[in-house]
């Protein structure tokens, strides 16, 4: 069985793919981290993060870098965003990504593209989001737990400018597959979220 959990920015798809992960004994990948990865890299080489070329010689990052808690920062969010754009770097990370997915036991991945590109016969998708206020507030209580010092309005901002390039960028954008199921959670707790999610599920291997 292969879950595939797209949505935006900050909108809790971690956090609902890593509980489903958890209920139903399965590996979870998250995607963005490949992307964050590509961003620190490019950085930490001093390329271009906006030069195809640039973003996909830094793909070669070694697998140490994944380990990095300065990928989960806001700055690293916004790199992988417009390293993601370039579809050289997105050809780059699909094998991984699609050799995860077939692991014989199944798998969840979360990201923007998993239901559209990179698994789309995964037998169930969900496409997580939540208003850009209640998504904008979660980030920015997260980031500050973090050390990160940015305000509100800042955190509202880069999320605004993330969720535009996302949407709009010519390789695989963030798009809800057809057959995907929408779980709006802007009013809803992490748990009822995430139990959202494992009834939707259920339901949708029971209608298999
Ligand atoms: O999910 P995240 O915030 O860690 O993702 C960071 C960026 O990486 C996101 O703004 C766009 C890109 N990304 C992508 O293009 N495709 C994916 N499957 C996952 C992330």
């Amino acid at each position: 069985m292969i879950i595939a959990v797209d949505g935006p920015t900050a909108s809790g798809k971690g956090t609902i793919a890593r509980g489903l992960g958890k209920h139903f004994g399965l590996p979870v990948l998250d995607t963005g981290l490949l992307y964050r990865a590509v961003g620190l890299q490019a950085r930490k080489m001093g390329l271009d993060p906006d030069d195809p070329m640039d973003a996909a010689r830094a793909t070669e990052f070694p697998d140490m870098l994944l380990k990095e808690p300065e990928l989960r920062t806001v700055a690293c969010g916004a790199l992988a965003s417009r390293v993601s754009v370039h579809k050289r770097v997105r050809a780059a990370l699909l094998e991984r990504q699609r050799k995860f997915a077939a692991q014989p036991g199944g798998a969840i991945l979360d990201g923007r593209d998993i239901g559209t590109v990179i698994a789309p016969d995964a037998e169930v998708k969900l496409f997580v989001t939540a208003s850009l206020e209640a998504r904008a507030r979660r980030r920015h209580a997260e980031s500050h737990s973090r050390g990160e010092k940015l305000t509100l309005d800042q955190v509202m901002d880069d999320l605004a400018k993330r969720d535009e390039r996302d949407r709009n960028r010519a390789e695989a954008p963030l798009l809800q597959a057809e057959d995907a199921l929408l779980l709006d959670n802007s009013d809803m707790t992490p748990a009822e979220a995430l139990q959202a999610a494992i009834d939707a599920v259920e339901q949708a291997m029971a209608g298999k």
